[in-house]
């Protein structure tokens, strides 16, 4: 999401929901389904086929589940999904000439609105020959957001997230992108806190139980800047080019450590005792 602009809107500056039991019930029930189209759309994503046709899919699969496309309408977007291209680094717009190729790296970011609940993710997809530099990028990203998950624990600093994220990712010769982040979610979209992916030790808010919020690190193999498309005014791309990869989970805050919402293949363990 949009780190400066969104901040004005009124489903902002509310503070931080902490979400009651039932609450969690059904952003937990959403996470899942968004996770679901995830798995859904992964033997499509092939050679020859085009974004606006995957686009379909997903929001014909969601609507069959009783859902709603979170970004359909939102803030004037009309897609069900921003699928992201190497160079781009997220919001990409789904479009019947943008057309797969071998060797590319891309991102499906899906939103669900399940009864009223919100789940959010996205997956890196890598498609026939992928060079080992792209690979690496995926890699290193996955990772990334492994390690913001293991921030994730009451009484942590939210800072500590992007502080560790940013550590790693630079260590690696990456950059991180720091003009879009992560950000509370569950009854809202884009609810309060931000969470960057690049900040200083022990800033932020306080993690505390009952919060749900996503990390998605977008991790760039140059510069870290980016720009938006002029025609389309969504798709954020590389300033020079270069790649661009990014991960996303939705995650609960436990009275232990943290429960990853939309890993529904059990990558990690539930709840993750963390304290
Ligand atoms: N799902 C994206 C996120 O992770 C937001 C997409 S907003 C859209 O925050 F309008 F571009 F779809
Ligand atoms: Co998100
Ligand atoms: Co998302």
């Amino acid at each position: 999401m949009f780190l400066q602009s969104i901040k004005s809107l009124f489903t902002r500056n509310m503070g931080i929901i902490l979400k009651s039991r039932d609450q969690i019930e059904g952003i937990r029930e959403s996470c899942y389904l968004a996770a679901e189209t995830l798995d859904m759309i992964t033997p499509f994503v092939k050679e020859g086929e085009n974004t606006a046709r995957l686009n379909q899919l997903i929001d014909e699969f969601i609507r069959d589940n009783d859902a709603i496309p979170a970004t359909v309408g939102y803030r004037g977007y009309k897609y069900a999904s921003c699928i992201s291209l190497n160079e781009v680094v997220c919001h990409g717009v789904p479009h019947k000439d943008v057309v797969i190729k071998d060797g590319d790296i891309l991102n499906i970011d899906v939103t669900t609105i399940l009864d009223g609940f919100f789940g959010d993710n996205s997956r890196m997809y890598m498609v026939g020959n992928v060079s080992p530099e792209a690979k690496n990028l995926v890699d290193v990203s996955k990772k990334c957001l492994d390690i913001g998950i293991r921030q994730c624990y009451p009484g942590n600093f939210v800072g500590n997230i992007g502080y560790e994220i940013a550590n790693y990712a630079e260590a690696q010769g990456y950059s991180v992108v720091y003009e879009f982040c992560g950000h509370g979610v569950g009854i809202r979209f884009h609810e309060d806190p931000d969470v960057a992916h690049i900040a200083e030790k022990d800033s932020g808010d306080i993690m505390r139980p009952g919060m749900t919020f996503t990390i998605e690190p977008m991790i760039n193999e140059g510069k870290s800047r980016t720009k938006i498309d002029r025609k389309d005014g969504w798709t954020a791309r590389t300033i020079d080019g270069k790649l661009s990869a990014q991960w996303e989970h939705t995650l609960l805050i436990t009275k232990e450590g943290v429960e990853v919402l939309t890993d529904i293949h059990n990558e990690y363990p539930k709840p993750l005792k963390l304290i």
